[in-house]
């Protein structure tokens, strides 16, 4: 059982691998590479192909600005069964940006420094992966200082995403608030996800209005930092992104001390470190919803909803073991019935909960592994291996999906399974999980 899931999982790494030396997230939906799917590919290889765990992560980095900034899309190819793709975005508009990639001017959640410590972990040859580390690691070092530099306008610690897309976490329902604050004209464009995957289990037209009109604004500013955190309309410190920060602070600490001799660059890191996590109890933790939320920093308000994000601080060691208990008792009382997979994307006693729909609910293997290693890390082994038995239940009653119905009569109708198939992360998430 367990050796025929792992080959079928190689199996869909293998066919996603590209000539370029990298892995698209699913073949027709997604034809380039995405930054944080790379990270979590990587992890996948580097169980059983370190070449191409190490090539992965390596034209990822490639295609680095001169500023440290590290796209959430690169181009490599020029085909147009995308959008929006190179043309749209036009990343040349920034002065720093890569001469030898096209890309998107917006990052996505950085997990680099924690793929470079797993990579290390797993490998058997630990003398060449630490080789491999030293090659990168520096480049990884350059896009955490880029972030707190660049996006962190009052110094608070925790960085900002200008953009939905930024979040990794495109539709949800957290971010309904902001668009209807923004005054979006109808743009006019033709979709390619809703020809390849059912529109029920995709954003909007609507919402993609949305989306194109806070890009047109920081083009109109060249993707200039400064200017974008003047005038975006989406503006918010995000608890994933800043938690999966802080875990590859963490874990680039750990991998300079390794490899010695860079006290300048760990004694940084430990003082970025710091400030954030005092930041993300201070300011994200909310002690009424006991759940870690959203910040918004262009309407100066918090965002009180609960999604899965609101658990991944776990990972990154940030809450102390009483905020832990309490984050743990919202999740088992909102999401965590019987009759549910863990974990749906979105808080399902909500009404704003859509168990089809993207973000807005269905269960993703990404966020269960992140969810089932702070669980661990803290001690909560019962409800992790709750968090890994859903994980292989979900893929092995349906397949390699990209997300999944959490409700348990849903997913045994044989309808649960939701947009792209043979995922990238998917397999390779489930790999790990495997190997554990
Ligand atoms: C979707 C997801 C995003 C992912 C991308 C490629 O846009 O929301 O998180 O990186 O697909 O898989």
């Amino acid at each position: 059982m367990k050796d025929q899931l792992l080959t079928e999982a190689q199996k869909v790494l293998n066919e996603n691998f590209q000539k370029g030396g990298f892995t698209i997230p699913s073949k027709n939906l997604y034809p380039f590479q995405w930054k944080w799917d790379s990270g979590f590919i990587a992890i996948g290889y580097a169980h059983y192909d370190m070449n191409k765990a190490e090539s992965e992560i390596s034209t990822l980095l490639d295609a680095q600005w001169d500023n440290g900034f590290i796209p959430h899309i690169i181009f490599h190819t020029d085909t147009d069964t995308y959008f929006p793709g190179a043309d749209f975005h036009k990343s040349e508009l920034h002065p720093m940006s890569s001469k030898k990639y096209r890309s998107t001017g917006l990052v996505q959640p950085p997990v680099l420094g924690f793929v470079l410590e797993k990579i290390y972990h797993i490998s058997k040859d630990k003398t060449r992966s630490l080789e491999f580390i030293g090659r990168q690691i520096d480049k990884v070092f350059h896009n955490h200082q880029y972030f707190y530099q660049n996006r962190d306008p009052l110094n608070e610690g925790l960085v900002y995403i200008y953009h939905n897309w930024e979040s990794g976490t495109d539709n949800s329902p957290v971010w309904d608030g902001i668009f209807e604050t923004m005054d979006s004209p109808e743009y006019e464009f033709e979709r390619r996800d809703t020809s390849h995957v059912d529109p029920e289990q995709r954003p909007t037209k609507r919402e993609y209005d949305h989306y194109l009109h806070i890009i047109e604004i920081a083009k109109q500013y060249n993707y200039d930092d400064q200017k974008i955190a003047q005038h975006s309309p989406f503006l918010v410190q995000d608890p994933l992104f800043n938690a999966m920060l802080i875990k590859s602070n963490e874990s680039l600490i750990r991998l300079y001390t390794l490899l010695g001799s860079n006290d300048d660059k760990i004694e940084k890191l430990e003082k970025w470190q710091k400030k954030a996590v005092f930041q993300m109890n201070n300011k994200l933790f909310d002690n009424e919803l006991n759940a870690y939320i959203y910040y918004d920093l262009r309407n100066k308000k918090p965002i009180r909803s609960i999604s899965s994000s609101s658990f991944t601080p776990l990972f990154a060691g940030i809450p102390s073991k009483e905020d832990a208990r309490k984050l743990i008792d919202t999740l088992i009382s909102n999401f965590g019935g019987d009759d549910h997979y863990l974990c749906a994307s979105f808080d399902p006693t909500s009404e704003h909960f859509k168990p089809k729909k993207y973000w807005r609910g269905p269960v993703w293997i990404n966020l269960n592994w992140i969810l089932f290693k702070g669980l661990k890390r803290y001690g909560f082994e019962d409800i992790a291996n709750r968090v890994k038995a859903d994980s292989i239940e979900l893929i092995t009653q349906n397949g390699f999906y990209e997300y999944f119905d959490c409700r348990k009569d849903v997913i045994s109708s044989g309808n649960g399974a939701y947009g792209g198939n043979n995922f990238s992360w998917s397999a390779a998430l489930i790999i790990d999980m495997l190997n554990q």
